[in-house]
């Protein structure tokens, strides 16, 4: 199981693939990056793909209070240079988006391309911010089994493939209240990534799920509206989790893409 010391908090993460161009898998919340599965398995032959799991997450061990945009980028790229990665494609879906756009804002150059799923540029409202707290404490008293309740009906479509809800359950319950707190506090305080958008200059690819409430279509129109020739991909039949619920179309979206960026 690899697992590298980053910033003091051990990081697990999957480093798979025979190929020569890298694909960083970022995870939504409150997942890991065993939420890749499919996608690993259908692209492992042409990339490298490497997905780590955010502190307290997956395998990670839990890191600091609130895992914010800044702390987790810190981790991603001290996770690349330690692997040797000098450039790939960022793939992050919702929190993993938000986590994509701080990246850009530091480290530009790293971008060969960059596929934003399911995600949104703008910060929380003051409410939203305070709802989050409220979430982690809950999470921490009253545990994962109430954060799969809360989060498993919003993650997925309506009417949803019992196969799925299953899924997304036991990728929850494979965290720790610790890192779901954590996280929840790291996205309260992210800034408004809005700006950044305009100053996008790799390929860019939107992707989202018809059927997301969570980060609706009209987010992501606005967002490839935003960023200087990105395409935008509408996934059928798909909530927020497109790369579980319709998995074929996601990676159809997602290798179509992929093989006509430039080297
Ligand atoms: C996610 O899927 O990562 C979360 O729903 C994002 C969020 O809570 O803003």
């Amino acid at each position: 199981m690899p697992i590298a010391d980053l910033g003091g908090t051990e990081i697990h993460y999957q480093d798979i693939g025979a190929g020569r161009q890298s694909v960083v898998l970022l995870h939504a919340f409150p997942l890991h990056s065993g939420m890749w599965a499919r996608q690993i398995e259908a692209m492992k032959k042409r990339y490298r793909l490497i997905a780590p799991d955010y502190p307290g997450l997956g395998k990670s061990a839990p890191g600091p209070a609130a895992a914010t945009m800044e702390i987790l980028a810190e981790i991603v790229t001290g996770l690349l240079e330690r692997l040797s990665v000098t450039r790939a494609v960022f793939v992050g879906l919702s929190m993993g988006g938000y986590l994509c756009l701080e990246l850009q804002r530091r480290a530009p150059s790293l971008f060969r391309g960059l596929a934003l799923c399911d995600t949104r540029a703008g910060a929380d409202t003051p409410e939203a911010a305070q709802n989050r707290e409220r979430f982690a404490e809950n999470a921490i008293a009253k545990g994962l089994p109430w954060v799969a309740d809360e989060m498993t009906p919003k993650l997925l479509r309506p009417q949803p493939d019992p196969a799925a809800v299953k899924e997304v359950r036991r990728l929850i319950a494979e965290g720790t209240p610790a890192g779901v707190a954590a996280a929840q506090r790291g996205m309260a305080r992210r800034p408004d990534s809005v700006p950044t958008l305009a100053r996008i200059t790799c390929p860019t690819l939107v992707v989202v799920g018809e059927q997301d409430t969570l980060t609706p279509p009209p987010e992501s129109e606005k967002m490839a509206a935003a960023v200087k020739g990105a395409k935008l991909v509408k996934i059928p039949a798909a909530g927020h989790l497109p790369n579980i619920e319709s998995p074929k179309a996601f990676e159809e979206a997602l290798t179509s893409w992929l093989v006509g960026l430039p080297a």
